[in-house]
């Protein structure tokens, strides 16, 4: 059975929709996978109660109880790696989790850390992806699931979904048009990568 961690930090919509594809009976048997644990990096993290409800393990390691970066992954990869039987999981996803890792961490999950964005990269990499689009006059948007490497939001590009940009679009209208479609692509990309793996 091949094990997937899933890391949030706030709503976790997209841990529920690949939690939701990982449940139906079709996707285990297919697949041989099941979300193990899903991990939060702050303890008021709304999707927790979400995974909770769903019967799956959850754990928080709150970065704030660390001294830097180094402690916070080590103590992160302890818990993550908790999960599996062989000591390290086949995939872990990253889905909304707001935390820089580091090049060891990353390093440590070559080839199995993936994360969702909300840009077509590799334009507008960092934050504020919907409004810097509207700012620039971008025509559409979108997001895209890619492996993680070291550097912030690039990496081999596995999925991408793109979506219009509407005359007087805000950046939350956009957000939720962009949102709608991670929920499809995230669980689609991890079950084709849970193939490969
Ligand atoms: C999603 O839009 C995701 O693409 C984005 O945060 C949101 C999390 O929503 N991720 C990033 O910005 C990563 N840099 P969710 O918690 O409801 O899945």
């Amino acid at each position: 059975m091949k094990n997937i961690v899933i890391l949030i930090s706030g709503t976790g919509s997209n841990m529920a929709a690949i939690v939701r594809a990982a449940q139906r009976q079709d996707w285990a048997r297919r697949l041989d996978a099941r979300v193990a644990a899903v991990i939060a990096n702050r303890p008021d993290a709304k999707g927790l109660q979400t995974a909770r409800e769903a019967g799956i393990a959850t754990a928080v390691v709150d970065h704030k109880g660390y001294a830097d970066r180094e402690a916070f992954d080590a103590a992160l990869q302890a818990e993550i790696d908790r999960h599996d039987p062989d000591g390290r999981p086949a995939l872990v996803v990253l889905a909304g989790f707001m935390r820089i890792l580091t090049p060891g961490f990353v390093a440590h999950y070559a080839g199995r850390l993936i994360n969702i964005h909300p840009s077509l990269l590799p334009a507008f990499p960092g934050l504020h992806t919907h409004q810097r689009a509207i700012d620039e006059g971008c025509r559409v948007a979108g997001a895209t699931v890619h492996q993680v490497t070291a550097e912030l939001d690039h990496g081999h590009i596995l999925a991408q979904a793109v979506v219009p940009v509407l005359p007087g679009d805000t950046a939350d209208a956009l957000a939720a048009r962009v949102l709608t479609q991670e929920h499809l692509i995230y669980p689609r990309a991890v079950a084709e990568l849970l193939q490969k793996i």
